[in-house]
């Protein structure tokens, strides 16, 4: 699919008919969650799904997230549980994405589940998406809407920098409040921390009354297709750094001098909404960037998570 340009649908009633048609046809729509941007297709259309890998460059054993409008809606893709249920309740519509057994008769393009036998599904919070999800009626596939590998988008214009030409449309609707992508729960097994983001684990353990399993620290593969080296800017990233050196340029955290500060206050829910927008930022000025020490509790973890992944070799 070939497309000049990339339309801007605004956020009213006739930009989200705009979008849940475009999405009807098998076109390509980004939008905006909590979280981040997320590049849209429908789930059951291979084609459709196919053309998401192409514009991100996307390796395609990668599996994707299915965005629905509610419980009901998902439940018609995956056998539902009861701590599925726990887990809704407390937290969607949210930064949370429940990995479940896909159920018979699905209807979920294989190139969504990568051939696996679960399906990631989500409820996001934003106003747009829940509209775009209820006007389309259906599940949508949407990773984040960036290149393969590059910074998660939390504007609309991060997407058309990354992606402008390569799809449809972007609904615009402003920055994302949450600006790191969900944490993902297998729950297929025991109850599984497969990738943090923005719902602490804590909060999420504190519901289910029980602890999570984590991978070790380190480990490349938590969720299939979490490649080690991701949300990488152009220019080198050293983290744990107390100053800048040489050419670099300095990301902060808490009260200190540097280039961009996450949290002046050291609040790590203003950090992980700042984290994405702020590495854009410095990533334009083309310098490698130093990144100061961000505790790993709560919230910390998952920008932590996204830091080791920008800081990684890339040729892995
Ligand atoms: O916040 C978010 O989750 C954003 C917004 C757009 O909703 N979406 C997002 O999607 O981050 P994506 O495609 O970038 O991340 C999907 C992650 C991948 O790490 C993938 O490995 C994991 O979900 N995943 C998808 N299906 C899975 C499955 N069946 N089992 C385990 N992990 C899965
Ligand atoms: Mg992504």
């Amino acid at each position: 699919m070939h497309h000049n340009e990339t339309s801007r649908l605004t956020a009213d009633r006739a930009g989200i008919a705009r979008a849940a048609e475009l999405l009807r046809a098998g076109e390509l729509v980004a939008f905006p969650t909590e979280t981040v941007y997320g590049l849209g297709g429908d789930a059951r259309n291979g084609r459709a799904v196919a053309a998401i890998y192409a514009a991100k460059g996307r390796p395609s054993f990668n599996p994707l997230i299915a965005h629905v409008a509610d419980v009901e809606t998902a439940s018609r893709y995956v056998i539902w549980t009861e701590a599925a249920d726990k887990l809704a309740s407390a937290f969607w519509p949210g930064p949370l994405t429940l990995v479940l057994p896909l159920r018979e008769g699905h209807g979920i393009s294989e190139l969504v589940t990568a051939g696996l036998d679960t399906l990631a599904v989500r409820v996001p919070a934003h106003p747009l998406a829940q509209a775009l999800l209820a006007a389309f009626g259906g599940p949508v596939a949407a990773p984040s809407a960036n290149p393969s590998g590059r910074i998660s988008p939390t504007t609309a214009a991060h997407v058309h920098a990354g992606l402008d030409g390569r799809i449809a449309a972007v609904l615009d609707g402003g920055s994302c409040g949450v600006g790191l992508e969900s944490t993902i729960i297998g729950l297929n097994g025991n109850p599984a921390l497969l990738r943090p983001g923005g719902l602490a684990a804590e909060e999420i353990e504190a519901v289910l009354g029980q602890p999570l399993t984590r991978h070790a620290t380190g480990d490349a593969v938590s969720a299939p297709g979490q490649l080690l080296s991701h949300y990488a800017p152009r220019g080198a990233v050293r983290m744990g750094a107390s100053a800048a050196q040489g050419n670099e340029v300095l990301l902060g955290f808490g009260p200190m001098a540097c280039d961009e500060n996450l949290s002046p206050t050291g609040d790590l829910t203003e950090a992980a909404a700042n984290l994405f927008a702020a590495l854009h930022r410095l990533d334009a000025t083309g310098r490698p960037i130093a990144v100061a020490p961000v505790p790993e509790h709560g919230l910390g973890a998952a920008i932590n998570d996204r830091l080791r992944r920008a800081a990684a070799p890339r040729d892995s």
